[in-house]
Order: C-alpha cells, then structure tokens, then sequence
C-alpha cells in the first residue's frame, strides 16, 4: 500500500495527499504555479485577516488573486469572531476559492493580540461557534489549520479534531510544533500520532518535512492522511513529484541539479513579473531567492546581487554568471 494517494475534503478530490504549506509573503499565486507544476495535490493562499477583506482592503484582495491553472486552491483566512469570518468566508467562496481554510496557528504577536490564529486554541468554545457559522455560511469545503498546542508537552489537536469533524469541517492539518516554538525546533511525532488516531475526517501533518524520511516519519503513523511541506518545497518544487515517485515506485530521484533550480527561478522571475510588472515582480522573488542558491559556493554574494536587481534583462546578465 502506498503512502500517497488521492485525498477527498469534502467534494473535491485531489490527485495526491502532498500539500504546499501556506506561507505569509511566499505562496503568492506565481509560487503556488510552480509548486503545482512540481506535483503539489493543493496550494494555499497565505492568510488574510478576515476584518480587512470586509473592509474591502484592496490590497488585502490581491493577496487573494487566484488563476484557474492552481485549482483546486485553498483560501486561508484569519480572525476572531463569528460574524467576520463568517462574511470573510463568503467574501473568499466569490473571490473564487474551492476551500476555505481557517487559520488556528499563527503565533505571530499581531494576529494573538487580537485573538486570533493560535490563540484561538485556548478556547474551544469559541473555536467551537466559528467554525461551526463558517462551515454553515459557505457551500465549499472548510477546513482548519491548527498547531499541535501553544506550549511544549501540550496536546490540544485531539480535541480540536474531535470539534472540527462535529462541525462539519472536512479537513485539519496539524504543525506539530508548539504555537511557543515559532517555525523552529522538532516537530512533535508522538503527539501527532495520539491526536489523529480517532480522527473521522482526513488528518494532514505539517512540520520539518524535507525529504524522503521525513515524510515516511510522518505518513506512516496511524490515520495519518497526507502531509504539508513548507520551507521544504520552497527553490524545490519538484519534492512533490520525488515524494510521488519514491513512495509509489520506490525509486529516490535526485535532488534537482544547480541547472534545474536556476531553470526555477527564472521560471519563478517570469511568472512574478508577469504578475506585478517588472519591478516590483523581481522585489518579491527577494524573499525566496536564496532558496534557489542557498547550496552554491558563491550564494551570499549571488543573493546580494539578486537585492539590487529591478529589470529582466539584469536578471538575464546575473544568470549568466551563477
Ligand atoms: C515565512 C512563513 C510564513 C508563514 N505563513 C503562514 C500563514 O500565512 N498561514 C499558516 O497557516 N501558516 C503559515 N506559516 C507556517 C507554515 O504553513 C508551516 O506550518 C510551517 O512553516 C511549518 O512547516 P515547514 O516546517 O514544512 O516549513 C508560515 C511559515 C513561514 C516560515
């Protein structure tokens, strides 16, 4: 029996249980189009906070831009009441998204101030009544993202799951860290294992998945139905279709090579500009631009040069020389 096969949320099948990770500033659209091309099952949008999308904050909007060449893609929204992201959902579904994934593990202080992402976990009730509004507001399938607990040695995810799947939520996917550990530190195996074992709809892992071994700790564990890569997929979008290949012929297809992953970037760089324009489509491929060359003797010295490039044609001349 293999690991990876097609995952149902709800009515939507997806062709295999590998997922790109939502990442704030990162899984813009041109990023989830090459993790797609590389064998991703589903993308998401990095989170929108649910109040400015019914502000109607244009640039909250455009972080929702989507292209019909991802579906299915999954729209992650964050808050912390019933009513705003009850009308968030709504506004997401006719912006265009096939899933709604509500966020329930972002640590980062902003969104805990108000309430919302991780912090939400520490009140079940109120978890509880927003999912249960969101779920009955929409048509498509929602599913959560939640973080294993907020501190060290601590299980919440057993009950969320228990609470989700009471209300009709279709998926959740579990970052075994703990919200107090940021995106750093080992992923939680244990845990993970003891909150999905009773678990009636499908149950993702998220956390430190990088490779072959990685993702066999994790799908291998009980009911465990799929995983979700994050850093991990990130100048390397062909893990999705390694993962594939490994774990349903066995065979460990090589890292891609220096070539393939400036063929990425510059397929990355095409895409961006296409998306915003030249300028500002070169500024945003900053962010992950030292994914591309992180293993290069000179890789320090390419990223700085990449820092100060604004036109295509630079882009084409520094190439040329990595
Ligand atoms: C820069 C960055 C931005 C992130 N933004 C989001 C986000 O918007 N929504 C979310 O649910 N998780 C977010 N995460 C968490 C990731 O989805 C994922 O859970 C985390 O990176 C662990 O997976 P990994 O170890 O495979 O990277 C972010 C992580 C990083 C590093």
């Amino acid at each position: 029996m293999s690991y990876i096969k097609e995952l149902c949320i709800g009515n939507i099948k997806l062709k295999n249980n590998i997922i790109l990770a939502p990442m704030a500033g990162i899984t813009d659209m041109p990023l989830r189009l090459l993790a797609k091309s590389g064998g991703a099952g589903l993308v998401y949008t990095e989170m929108v906070s649910a109040k400015a999308l019914i502000c109607n904050y244009e640039k909250t909007k455009k972080l929702l831009k989507m292209s019909d060449d991802e579906r299915p893609v999954a729209a992650q929204i964050f808050g912390s009441s019933v009513y705003s992201m009850s009308e968030a959902a709504k506004i997401t579904r006719d912006m265009g998204a096939d899933i709604i994934d509500i966020n329930l593990g972002c640590p980062v202080r902003k969104v805990a101030k108000a309430g919302a992402g991780a912090s939400l976990l520490a009140n079940e009730k109120l978890v509880s009544d927003i999912l249960e509004s969101v779920v009955k507001s929409i048509d498509i399938p929602v599913t959560i993202k939640i973080r294993i607990g907020l501190l060290p040695g601590q299980n919440v995810a057993y009950e969320v799951i228990k609470i989700a799947q009471n209300c009709g939520i279709k998926m959740v996917v579990v970052h075994s860290r703990p919200a107090s550990h940021g995106h750093a530190g080992v992923p939680d195996l244990k845990s993970f294992a003891e909150a999905c074992i009773d678990a009636k709809i499908p149950v993702i892992a998220n956390g430190g998945i990088v490779d072959e071994k990685t993702a066999k700790d994790f799908l291998q564990v009980p009911n465990c139905a799929g995983i979700m890569i994050g850093r991990g997929a990130l100048g390397n979008y062909s893990i999705f279709k390694r993962l594939e290949e490994f774990f349903n012929n066995g065979k460990k297809l090589s890292l891609p090579s220096k070539k393939e992953r400036i063929e990425w970037l510059a397929k990355h760089v095409k895409c961006s500009i296409e998306n915003y324009g030249e300028r500002k489509g070169l500024v945003v491929v900053r962010k992950v631009a030292h994914y591309y060359v992180k293993d290069l003797p000179n890789a320090a010295k390419i990223r700085g040069m990449f820092n100060k490039i604004v036109t295509l044609s630079d882009f084409n001349e520094l190439i040329k020389i990595i």
